[in-house]
């Protein structure tokens, strides 16, 4: 298969691939097709949460085509919010049933709503007759067992679904253990959907594993494999760039920086959304614990910036 097959898809990550990271990640990485929007979560009496519908608003989100996620599972209040996103012009919206947090899962939301093939689809039978956009699902395998996923593919194949995003983990799993390529083939063969996959994509060793255990598979979601080494996207597409390394990582953490600097008003504010930059970006430097640290212990902005300054004039080296 050629590379120019491959569609890659930056996943959602809550308090992280927001409108600000998303599109500067877009002005200085290449290879990436298309986002998903962490979830904007439905809220009863007809209220929209303004700052989650400014993130997705097309006008804002010109440099990288991104897909609204919505978390819920009262088809009323869903259908209020897909009514409004089809309105800004998103065509395309996606559905989480993956979301593993048992705050929001006890409320049967997210990974929450899996063991419930029977509210899945009175919930896709009302909104996909009432909503004007097209629908995808993103989900694990189950709340609880692998196996709970197929009761739903049946389900599934009752409805037009622009395709299913599947992390082959269980809910209850959280991040823990590996996710599960063979699971994740069987539920392909077993469905007439299209399939997205989606976990522990953290390289290219990684990428080309789930290759040969997928045969054909030609969409994937890659989330903290991006966070950890931005350049992964061109890597798989064999995209050949500017080597300097270190000098891009520079220049797309300012850049970040400067952007939310505008958006966040406390210095903690700002300095903490930096942090958890750091905290998937960092690991991927060898020897490089004891700085990373200091940058993670800056308690103030003049620190935080001094830190970072510090890091790179170190010249650590960047393991891909
Ligand atoms: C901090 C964090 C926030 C996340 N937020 C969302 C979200 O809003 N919506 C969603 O569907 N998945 C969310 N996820 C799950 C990711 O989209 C993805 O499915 C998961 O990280 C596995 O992919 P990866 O191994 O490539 O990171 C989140 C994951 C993390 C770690």
């Amino acid at each position: 298969m050629t590379k120019d097959c491959i569609t890659i898809i930056l996943a959602p990550l809550q308090g992280v691939t927001d409108l600000t990271f998303r599109n500067v990640f877009s002005d200085h990485f290449y290879g990436v097709n298309e986002a998903v929007a962490p979830f904007i979560s439905t809220m009863a009496q007809m209220r929209l949460k303004p700052s989650r519908i400014k993130d997705v608003d097309p006008e804002n989100n010109k440099k990288l085509f991104v897909i609204p996620q919505i978390l819920g599972n009262d088809a009323k209040d869903f259908i209020f919010l897909a009514d409004h996103l089809y309105e800004m012009g998103h065509k395309k919206i996606n559905w989480n049933l993956g979301c593993p947090h048992s705050k929001i899962a006890k409320k049967k939301r997210g990974s929450g709503l899996l063991m419930y093939p029977d509210k899945i689809d009175a919930f896709l039978d009302i909104v996909l007759s009432k909503i004007s956009n097209t629908l995808s699902i993103k989900l694990r395998l189950g709340r609880k067992s692998k196996d709970e996923i197929f009761k739903l593919l049946p389900v599934f194949d009752k409805y037009p679904l622009d395709e299913i995003i599947l992390h082959p983990r269980t809910g209850i799993q959280m991040y823990d253990g590996t996710s599960d390529p063979d699971a994740f083939e069987k539920a392909r063969s077993l469905s007439r959907h299209k399939f997205t996959y989606n976990g522990d994509i953290i390289n290219l060793k990684t990428f080309h594993t789930i290759q040969k255990k997928i045969p054909g598979i030609q969409r994937f979601m890659l989330g903290r494999g991006l966070l950890s080494n931005p350049f992964l996207a061109e890597d798989i597409k064999g995209i050949l760039i500017d080597k300097n390394i270190n000098d891009r990582l520079r220049k797309f953490h300012d850049d970040l920086f400067s952007n939310y600097q505008t958006i966040f008003s406390g210095p903690a504010h700002l300095t903490g959304r930096m942090k958890g930059f750091w905290r998937y970006l960092g690991p991927s430097f060898k020897n490089s614990k004891k700085n990373i640290k200091k940058i993670l212990k800056a308690d103030s902005i003049a620190k935080y910036q001094d830190m970072v300054e510090a890091f790179f004039k170190d010249k650590p080296e960047f393991i891909k």
